[in-house]
């Protein structure tokens, strides 16, 4: 049995009809359902929004997840667009890629001063014979698409933060682990609670014509090393889609989802005849074993998400916190607590 428990209602603004915002614990949906929008972390119910409005009149999948993804990059988020938290030499830098059921994909990595790199990324699938622009490159090409360049400065709430770890400035990269209230369970440096060091919005719809779309954007982890880039941007690390087998998303610690192409591993466990929730959870585990017989995994935190072709969804992450949006109708726009291997 599963067990759900009533958080907060919200609204969704859409004409007349109401959607509640519940809060779940453990859920996995196995019914079919069509369309529907899952995205990770608790922005996700606002970008939910946005893709619901494009699924809802039969829009298509690519332009949900875009859409959706652009209300997270616009929103001054610690992690997720120009608001967010630097590198360790104090500039914003960001990650993205986008994916469509049929193979095709785009991405973007270490952009500076552009506020959509979803957007860009998409113009790389569709307007380029490349999958992926990376640094100067993916910036003139965003300018050349008319994008505008945005000035170089921080948000008042990274700056603050910036200016608080440069304090100390030992360079440790581990990402925060949030305990099973959403709540931060483990900061590393000197960050106080409620300053993210990581997070990253994926997002993966299916459309009424029954093709799947994939999204994923992030600034990566704060105060990263100058050239880092994580698994949000590499197609089969923290994004992969497939009209046949599935659509799979990751959050959390992007060197371990590279390690193990973490979403492609999904994907092919779900074309293998897994349900959604258990490819996550298989795929959660191939980290884990990397590290058994060692205690490095109490500080390594990664989620995924999938979606079947049918529109079956469920999610696993490694230690418990991890949470993800789910929306497949008007009146349903949910937060689901995930499964995971460690209280
Ligand atoms: N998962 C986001 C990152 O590691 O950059």
């Amino acid at each position: 049995m599963h067990r759900r428990k009533l958080l907060k209602l919200g609204s969704f603004g859409l004409g007349a009809l109401a959607t509640h915002k519940l809060f779940a614990t453990g859920f996995s949906g196995h019914a079919e359902r069509k369309p529907i929008v899952l995205s990770t972390w608790d922005a996700g119910i606002e970008a939910n929004k946005a893709a619901w409005k494009i699924l809802r009149e039969n829009g298509h999948a690519l332009d949900a997840v875009e859409q959706g993804v652009m209300v997270t990059e616009s929103s001054q988020n610690c992690c997720v667009g120009l608001g967010a938290n630097p590198d360790r030499d104090g500039y914003v830098t960001l990650d993205a890629s986008i994916m469509n059921g049929n193979g095709d994909c785009g991405a973007v990595a270490f952009l500076e001063r552009i506020k959509h790199p979803i957007s860009v990324a998409r113009r790389v699938m569709e307007k380029t014979p490349h999958v992926f622009l990376v640094g100067s490159g993916a910036q003139q090409f965003a300018v050349e698409e008319g994008f505008p360049l945005e000035k170089q400065v921080l948000s008042s709430d990274a700056q603050k933060t910036y200016d608080e770890w440069l304090k100390e400035h030992h360079y440790k990269p581990q990402v925060n682990i949030e305990n099973s209230k959403g709540q931060q369970a483990f900061a590393p440096s000197k960050l106080s609670n409620n300053q993210w060091n990581h997070d990253t919005i994926g997002m993966i719809a299916l459309d009424g014509h029954g093709n799947l779309g994939g999204s994923c954007t992030t600034s990566g982890m704060a105060f990263k090393m100058r050239g880092r880039v994580g698994d949000s941007p590499i197609i089969g690390a923290g994004l992969f889609v497939d009209n046949e087998a599935g659509a799979a998303v990751s959050t959390g610690l992007g060197e371990e989802v590279i390690r193990t192409c973490g979403t492609h591993l999904v994907v092919e466990f779900m074309r293998q005849g897994l349900s959604p929730r258990d490819a996550c959870k298989n795929a959660v585990s191939r980290i884990i074993d990397r590290y058994k017989n060692t205690d490095k995994i109490k500080d390594i935190q990664v989620g995924f998400i999938a979606l079947s072709p049918k529109g079956e969804y469920g999610g696993f992450c490694i230690h418990s916190g991890f949470n993800y949006a789910v929306c497949y109708a008007d009146t349903y726009n949910q937060l689901i607590n995930s499964e995971f291997i460690y209280k």
